[in-house]
């Protein structure tokens, strides 16, 4: 007998500034999550499952089956999502509806490479398609990065990578690859396992609300557009500031790097949505089209330009949120001769008619001053300045900030008359607040991507091409920063805006504060 998961009727309850939001039909489907007991699963995709339930969002007929190598039953199973989803939800679970997903779910424990525990694992999807009709079926790769080949071959193995019936769709975590080659190699296996249509690469900041709000505010407005380029742009600025630092992943991070970690995949991202021509249509290739044009438009670096226009830095000790904190080369598990970037900031420039001469920097790092991910466009400063001899101080180019994280929203810097008898200007801020304007709680990137991957909708995903042009552009940097030895590591304390060297990458203009 099913048990459905029955939608909480409060989280429905009509909210006249959301009104209209249409919810897209999903499919029935058996999702497996591979690394069904790992950290991602744990604090990310079953809350994200589980307010999907609670918004009614899941289909009637939807399963979850955990893959890991802990042997443990259904219920301990069971037990570690209850605990997770009651720690991380975005909202306080309620008992029926968690209990009705918890229901849905069940366990089966081997090791990636056993071929024997996918033979399992079939018997387990075909016998709830028993149960009323065959079910489309979602792989979630969410395991260490070196499993992704070996889990899809063996899926392949087992014929499971393809049904005539229902749709088959992976879903691949980060990082695709550590550099072009392995990416490239990554790609092989599972291009022979798969159709692109069925990949769904994840970058989780295309899931963000304010992130796809980029779109929506370049494409639905008018006013934006015939200003958004080389004539009115003076520059770009992309932050993806975070205020801790790698916590207990040292093992991951100290191979990974701010290069890898979070340029080759989320800044890249933000760069091509500010950037990309207008899209035909909001479908997936067309989008995406338009996305790889803008990455491969970017002249991987040469090693002299990646001397020139990037910076490098390492956390030392400092603070994080008032509490004192170790530096990088003391944190636990990081080698103490380890010459991993913490942060990193680039110039790049995306050569076509609309960009050409337009700089645009991004920085990123952990331990810094506070967490903080937007994008600020400034435009150029006004030609003339009329009343320069009534003493108008203070005239500042317009700046528009898209905030991503936190406070989210949109803000646009004018230049205002102070009141008085005097024509005197300055800056003040006009402001959209994604709080305060639709008065509701922007669901998490986790949800949005997970019912996207079971409706088969890729515009929020990664392309094949997209990686491997993201991969283009960091990989020349990568090789430089590791056979250049005179490329300076500099240091940041923690807590701080981050190395001054940036500074002066930027120079004549300035970073935003953080
Ligand atoms: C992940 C990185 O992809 O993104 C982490 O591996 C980083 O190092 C995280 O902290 C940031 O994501 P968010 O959603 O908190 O901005």
């Amino acid at each position: 007998m099913a048990v459905h998961v029955k939608p909480d009727p409060r989280a429905l309850g009509e909210n006249p500034l959301i009104a209209g939001l249409e919810r897209l039909p999903v499919p029935p489907t058996t999702l497996t999550i591979f690394g069904a007991t790992g950290d991602l699963a744990r604090r990310k995709l079953l809350p994200a499952l589980y307010n999907l339930a609670h918004e009614g969002a899941l289909p009637e007929r939807f399963n979850l089956i955990g893959v890991s190598r802990r042997d443990q039953s259904d219920d301990d199973f069971r037990q570690f999502a209850r605990e997770s989803i009651t720690a991380f939800s975005r909202r306080e679970p309620d008992a029926t509806v968690l209990e009705g997903l918890l229901g849905r779910m069940q366990y089966i424990g081997f090791s990636f490479d056993d071929q024997e525990g996918y033979g399992r694992l079939r018997t387990a999807i075909e016998a709830l398609d028993e149960d009323g009709g065959k079910l489309n079926r979602a792989f979630y790769l969410s395991t260490a990065p070196e499993f992704f080949p070996v889990i899809t071959k063996a899926l392949k193995e087992a014929a499971l990578n393809y049904d005539p019936d229902v749709d088959v769709r992976a879903v691949i975590e980060k990082p695709f690859g550590t550099d072009l080659e392995s990416a490239r190699e990554l790609q092989a296996v599972v291009s022979t396992t798969f159709r692109e249509r069925q990949v769904f690469r994840i970058d989780h900041y295309l899931g963000k609300e304010t992130v796809q709000n980029v779109m929506a505010f370049r494409f639905a407005n008018f006013m934006f557009e015939p200003v958004w380029n080389r004539n009115y742009i003076d520059h770009i600025q992309i932050t993806a500031a975070e205020d801790i630092g790698i916590g207990s992943r040292a093992g991951y991070y100290d191979h990974a790097g701010a290069l890898r970690d979070l340029v080759q995949n989320h800044m890249l991202q933000l760069l091509t949505l500010v950037c990309m021509e207008p899209p035909a249509s909001f479908e997936a290739n067309k989008v995406r089209d338009e996305k790889v044009k803008v990455l491969q438009a970017i002249t991987p670096p040469t090693p002299e330009q990646v001397r020139r226009d990037t910076v490098r830095a390492q956390y030392t000790a400092g603070t994080e949120a008032g509490e004192d904190v170790v530096g990088y080369l003391e944190e636990d598990g990081v080698p103490e001769d380890s010459r991993t970037e913490t942060y990193a900031a680039l110039k790049l420039e995306v050569h076509n008619w609309r960009w050409a001469g337009v700089p645009i920097f991004l920085r990123t790092g952990k331990h810094l001053a506070r967490k903080v991910t937007e994008i600020a466009v400034e435009l150029k400063p006004v030609p003339h300045l009329a009343f320069k001899s009534q003493g108008s101080v203070g005239v500042q180019p317009n700046q528009l900030i898209l905030t991503v994280q936190p406070n989210e929203g949109v803000s646009l810097s004018l230049g205002a008359k102070i009141p008085g008898s005097s024509m005197r200007i300055r800056p003040v801020n006009m402001e959209f607040l994604y709080g305060s304007a639709f008065m509701s709680e922007s669901p998490e990137a986790y949800e949005r991507l997970i019912l996207d991957a079971m409706r088969g909708d890729a515009t929020l995903f990664t392309r094949n091409d997209e990686v491997d042009a993201q991969w283009s552009i960091i990989d020349p940097i990568l090789t430089a920063w590791h056979d250049d030895d005179d490329m300076p590591l500099y240091r940041y304390p923690s807590g701080t805006a981050g190395p001054k060297a940036a500074d002066d990458l930027i120079a004549p203009r300035r970073w935003r504060g953080l």
